[in-house]
């Protein structure tokens, strides 16, 4: 099933979201199927559950988007454990569709997270997948990128996006 994107706006973006406790459920299994599927539908290298409604630590991440089933990564509760080096390169949101910024992130990231039965694991990634990490971190922690940004720029946005909330074009 393909969810909708929810919108920057919508407090379920600003909030942070709450930990997993139960693991391999059946509908777990089937919501992390649908977090793929409705990231795929918007084309996006990753998704967290706040972004389809759900106030959960529940994020997945494809930087091939859908073409190598290896680069599939579900993270339920990350956290980031280490970072090094930066890198800067422009950032999009799923949420805040129809603006790119350049944003500073480390280069390298180890985050801590479980997998859909419970289990622990680590993953390290650099560049595009450390970004991706970050990126899905905060979402899970109620940050949007936009807040990495400097403050005339994301007024900038804000501004742009009331005149499209009010138009209509923002929902
Ligand atoms: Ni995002």
């Amino acid at each position: 099933m393909v969810y909708e994107i929810v919108k920057y706006g919508d407090p379920v973006l600003e909030t942070p979201a709450e930990t997993v406790t139960e693991f391999d459920t059946p509908e777990l299994h089937a919501f992390i199927a649908d977090m793929f599927e409705s990231m795929y539908a918007a084309k996006g290298v990753g998704l967290a559950a706040p972004q389809i409604g759900v106030g959960r630590r529940i994020a997945v991440i494809d930087c091939s988007v859908g073409e190598d089933e290896s680069q599939k990564i579900v993270l339920i509760n990350p956290e980031i454990v280490k970072t090094e080096g930066s890198q800067r390169e422009e950032e999009g949101c799923l949420s805040i569709p129809g603006f790119r910024e350049q944003v500073t992130r480390a280069r390298r990231v180890t985050a801590r997270a479980q997998d859909a039965t419970g289990k622990p694991f680590e993953i390290t990634g650099e560049e595009l997948l450390a970004r991706a990490l970050l990126h899905e971190t905060d979402h899970l922690n109620g940050r949007l990128y936009i807040s990495r940004i400097s403050a005339l720029k994301r007024d900038l946005i804000r501004r742009k996006v009331r005149k499209l909330v009010k138009a209509g074009e923002w929902a």
